[in-house]
Formats: structure tokens, sequence, C-alpha cells
């Protein structure tokens, strides 16, 4: 049986929903206390807004910034929380951009997410600045602007959790926590297009129209899927759990891809963006992805558990 005394985790893991708000922040100067009764306040604000239309499913997981950590809070900090660090490879760049705290709002409906959005900033708006909002919606058969479906090999259910959640081992005073790192990308959708689809295929590593994954001898060692596949000493595959949601704007021919990655350890989302930046082995190549891709913000934040919330210590 399960500990029930265990602390509980935040809704992170649950399938892709067509809507989703991701909110940005940062804390202004004396703004903490004000903060620290939103956050507070944040489960009940949650189920306010949720209990409206039961079968929208809205969640929404928050995120504290390293920086905010110590404003926010006297007692320890997560052991692994540290900001986005700033990758410059050859040919691309990955950006580290501010941000104190994160919403990731998720539903089946985007009139809920933005009315948690909302009801969120009303409370939060007197001691903070928005940093970014991005609106996302579920693209067809969940592709990406690009065109593939994104999310085909994330791990599931146990599997999941172990990738994702801290446990007692990683961290005894955050059990249940979990990290997560956001970026915004633009795609270059002209030079995208202009790519012979069997092309298109080379920089992801997977077939467009049916999604199946190229064989190891035909798979391109700077494709996406061949950089953002790693494995610890001992050859086992690290994971992570991505939530990527298409944005975009028909007028201002903006079409983006929100990254979205949770994991129990930043070390491994680094190792992927370092692959994928810098090349592997480094200054060898880069993901071919990024040629068509530009990240325009990059931020690391601490998922706490939902007890740590209800609670919010001093
Ligand atoms: C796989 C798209 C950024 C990590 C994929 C796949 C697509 C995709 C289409 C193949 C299907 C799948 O397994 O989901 C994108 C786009 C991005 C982006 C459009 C932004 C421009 C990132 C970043 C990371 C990442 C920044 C890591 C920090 C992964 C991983 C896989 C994957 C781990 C699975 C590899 C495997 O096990 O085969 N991505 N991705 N992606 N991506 Fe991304």
């Amino acid at each position: 049986m399960d500990d029930l005394s265990a602390p509980i985790p935040q809704r992170i893991l649950r399938p892709l929903t067509e809507s989703a708000i991701f909110l940005v922040l940062t804390i202004d100067e004396g703004g903490e206390d004000g903060v620290r009764e939103v956050l507070d306040g944040f489960t009940g604000t949650l189920r306010t807004v949720r209990s409206r239309i039961i079968e929208a499913d809205l969640g929404c997981v928050a995120g504290i910034g390293a920086r905010a950590w110590s404003r926010l809070f006297s007692g320890p900090a997560p052991k692994g929380l540290r900001t986005f660090p700033a990758l410059s490879g050859k040919v691309h760049d990955a950006p580290s951009t501010p941000g104190d705290l994160l919403f990731h709002i998720r539903a089946h409906r985007m009139d809920m997410c933005f009315e948690l959005a909302g009801q969120l900033m009303r409370q939060l708006r007197p001691f903070t600045t928005v940093q970014d909002e991005v609106h996302g919606f579920r693209y067809f058969d969940s592709r990406d602007v690009i065109g593939f479906v994104d999310g085909t090999e994330n791990p599931e259910g146990r599997e999941a959790q172990q990738f994702v959640l801290l446990d007692e081992d990683a961290d005894p005073d955050f059990v249940g926590g979990s990290y997560v790192t956001v970026q915004k990308y633009v795609h270059d959708m002209d030079g995208w297009e202009q790519l012979a689809v069997e092309h298109q295929a080379d920089a992801i590593g997977r077939h467009k129209w049916d999604n199946v994954e190229m064989d190891d001898e035909t798979k391109p060692a700077d494709s996406h899927t061949a950089l953002t596949v790693i494995e610890d000493a001992d050859g086992t595959q690290l994971k992570i759990v991505r939530d990527n949601m298409p944005f975009g704007s028909a007028a201002a021919d903006e079409f983006g891809t929100y990254f979205i990655g949770y994991s129990r350890d930043l070390d491994v989302t680094e190792q992927m963006l370092r692959n994928m930046f810098l090349g592997d082995p480094e200054g060898t190549n880069h993901d071919r992805l990024l040629d068509f891709s530009t990240a325009l913000t990059g931020t690391h934040f601490f998922v706490p558990a939902l007890d740590f919330l209800d609670d919010i210590p001093p």
C-alpha cells in the first residue's frame, strides 16, 4: 500500500490537454510577503475555478525560481535549484531569462485557463512583473507547429514518477517536489517548409506522417532525437517529461513551440540542452532542429509538493 503520509505532488503528470497558459513572473522589490500570501491561497484559488466546470479538468502547477527562493522562505532551498545556464554554441545560443514564479495552467478549455490566469494575476499584480505569457493550443494529432507528433517518447505511469519526482534519497526536505525548465522557441517556418519532408524527418529522427522512429543506421547524429537520448554511466536512459505546446500569431507570422520539461534532476535536462546547442561530442555538431528554431527564453523552477503550498513555511 502507498504511504498515506507521503507528501502529495502537484499535478505534474497528466495527458496533454487542448489548452494551456504559461505565465512567468518576477517578484517586485518588497513584494515577497504579498506573493507568499497568494501562494498560501493558491490551491484554494485553483479549486474555486476548477469546480465551475469539472469536466474541463483544470490543473495548474506552480514553480518557484532560484533567485526568489531565499527571498520568500527562510528554510533550506531544494538542493538542485539554480538559475538556467545560458549556452553559447558555435551556431546557436540558449539565453537565460528572468523568472521567479511559473504557473503552468492546463485544461480541456481555454476559458478555464484564462479565468484562472486572470484570478491569479488579480492577486499577484501588485507584487509582480509579468515576464512572459504564452497561450498554447493542441494542434491536430498532438503535432507541434512544424508538423511532427510531439511527446511520443514521454515516460508514463510509475516510470514517469521515478524520472520526475524527488524521493528521500534525492532531497529529504522536498519529497514529492520536481524541477521544471521552460524555453520559448519561435520557428523559421519559411525555411522549414522549403525543406523536403524527408529532410525534415532527418532533423527530428522520426518520419513525419506516421511518426515512426528512424532506425539507428539511418537516424542522423545531428537529429533532435539522437541528441536528446542520453544515458547514465551504466547505460541506462535518462528521461524527462515534456508537455510542449504550440503557440503563435497568424498576423505577426509567429509560429512557436513552448518547451516545458519536468525532471527530478536538472543535470538531465541541462545535458540534453548541451547536446542540442553545443553538440555531442561537444563542438562536433548541433541539433538540426535549431537551424529552424530560436530560443527566446530559458528558466528553471522548483515545483514543491502540495503540502508545502498548503502550509507555506516562514
Ligand atoms: C523528442 C520536438 C525541444 C527533449 C521530440 C520529438 C519531437 C520534438 C517532434 C519526437 C517525438 C517525441 O518523442 O516527442 C521538439 C521541438 C522543440 C523541442 C519542436 C523546440 C523547438 C526540446 C528540448 C528538449 C527536448 C529543449 C530537452 C531539453 C526531447 C526528448 C525527446 C524529444 C528527450 C525524446 C527522445 C527519444 O526518446 O526519442 N521533440 N522538441 N526537446 N525531445 Fe524535443
